[in-house]
């Protein structure tokens, strides 16, 4: 009995050991309540990543401003960064040095960003336009995004607010197994580009049991990016989950395995939506998943739209060049402010959307254009189970 109680023990002490993190307080290297901190924070950093063992930076609770930080690795030892503070970015983005992000974490592996703090980037009047973000971007004073992960592997953020992005709220890019999980994102339905989380040329990326309410897509997944998994996102308002805009620029890599699972749209422009630029540069999506979706007064609930070209000039009858192929949706119920509850507008280059499966699919209409249907250019959906609309006539 003694043996087997010492037995039982001495792991637990070890354990406390070994997980046991050091604490680098930002307070402790001169970080003070509603005055500036990237000093404090840079330095904080610098002795947490060059720690032998796991280590954690705190920010903790208060008001603090930051005007830029870069959280540049590699680190010795796994880090995390807690946020239980409110951090503040400038409220004018020429404050931000240019060429540089507000947050910016690169080149780290075993990275955890916890906490139930918040980033606030104060977008408003002057980072949102009402007429064209992208002359601010000419000014010579781009705007700038809340979180920026680059080379960032192994990693998950859980918990924190990124609050009123100037820009897109997070942006990762060559990004390898990262995880947000319990991430909440908050900004006005009329704030422009504010994307929740844009993914680019990244591997293995979840998102899942998060809240994202902001003026732009929730989540979109760029080129070059593979096994992307949302999970119990909670969307709206917003623009949708997205894939794409693809083939706008030369040389785009494909997109290939993007499952958006158990998700809920509410009030949103779009649910699930794949788009693709027209008279584009040649592209490739497949391997798409769209499955177990709320719809809830949603004015596009299923859009695949090849002809998507926003505020600026191009030739829209000059076919999309990007394929989609492999698209499986598959139990989508809910409600719809228009009548064509899924449109499927494929390019009429390289024959069409191929493997369209549609299973399971409960949406309704009850505006004065009625009765709601399904569009179909250039697809032949393979369909089964029960239809509500049912779906496009056989061509
Ligand atoms: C992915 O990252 C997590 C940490 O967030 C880690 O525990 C896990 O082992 C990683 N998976 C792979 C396949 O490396
Ligand atoms: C679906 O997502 C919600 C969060 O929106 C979560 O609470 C629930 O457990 C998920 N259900 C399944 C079956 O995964
Ligand atoms: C579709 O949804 C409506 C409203 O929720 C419901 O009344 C109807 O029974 C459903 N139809 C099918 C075939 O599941």
């Amino acid at each position: 009995m003694t043996f087997k109680l010492s037995c039982l023990v001495f792991p637990i002490f070890m354990f406390i050991t070994i997980v046991q993190a050091d604490v680098f307080d930002i307070t402790k290297y001169g970080a003070k309540p509603d005055a500036e901190i990237s000093k404090a924070l840079s330095d904080a950093w610098a002795a947490a990543c060059s720690a032998q063992q796991p280590s954690q930076l705190l920010i903790p609770k208060g008001r603090f401003c930051l005007n830029v930080i870069e959280f540049k690795g590699p680190c010795k030892a796994p880090i995390e960064v807690k946020i239980d503070g409110t951090v503040i970015g400038p409220e004018d983005p020429i404050v931000i040095p240019k060429g540089a992000q507000w947050i910016t974490f690169s080149y780290v592996t075993g990275l955890k960003v916890t906490g139930s703090g918040t980033v606030d980037g104060v977008g408003g009047a002057m980072s949102w336009p009402t007429d064209d973000p992208i002359t601010t971007v000419e000014k010579g004073s781009p705007l700038q995004y809340n979180l920026c992960f680059n080379f960032v592997k192994d990693s998950s953020v859980t918990g924190i607010t990124s609050k009123d992005s100037k820009n897109f709220h997070v942006n990762l890019m060559t990004c390898t197994n990262v995880t947000f999980d319990d991430f909440h994102v908050s900004a006005p339905k009329e704030s422009p580009n504010t994307v929740g989380i844009h993914i680019g040329w990244s591997k293995n990326i979840n998102v899942k049991n998060s809240v994202i309410e902001t003026g732009d897509d929730c989540v979109s997944t760029g080129d070059g990016c593979e096994d992307v998994h949302i999970e119990g996102v909670k969307c709206g308002p917003g623009r949708g989950i997205s894939v794409g805009g693809l083939g706008r620029n030369k040389g785009e890599k494909p997109v290939a395995g993007v499952f958006v699972k158990n998700c809920t749209f509410s009030g949103t422009e779009n649910g699930v939506w794949i788009k693709t630029w027209p008279h584009s540069h040649s592209g490739d999506a497949s391997d798409i998943h769209f499955e177990d979706l709320t719809m809830d007064k949603v004015d596009n609930p299923i859009i695949i739209e090849q002809d998507y070209c926003p505020h600026i000039e191009c030739k829209k009858n000059e076919p999309s060049q990007v394929k989609v192929h492999n698209v499986f949706i598959k139990n989508v119920k809910g409600t719809s402010n228009s009548p064509e509850v899924v449109k499927l507008r494929c390019s009429s280059a390289n024959s069409g959307c191929e493997n369209v499966q549609i299973s399971d699919i409960n949406l309704t209409y009850d505006g004065p254009s009625g009765p709601a249907i399904q569009e179909c250019q250039n697809v032949k959906p393979v369909y089964a189970g029960e239809l509500v609309p049912p779906g496009c006539a056989a061509a």
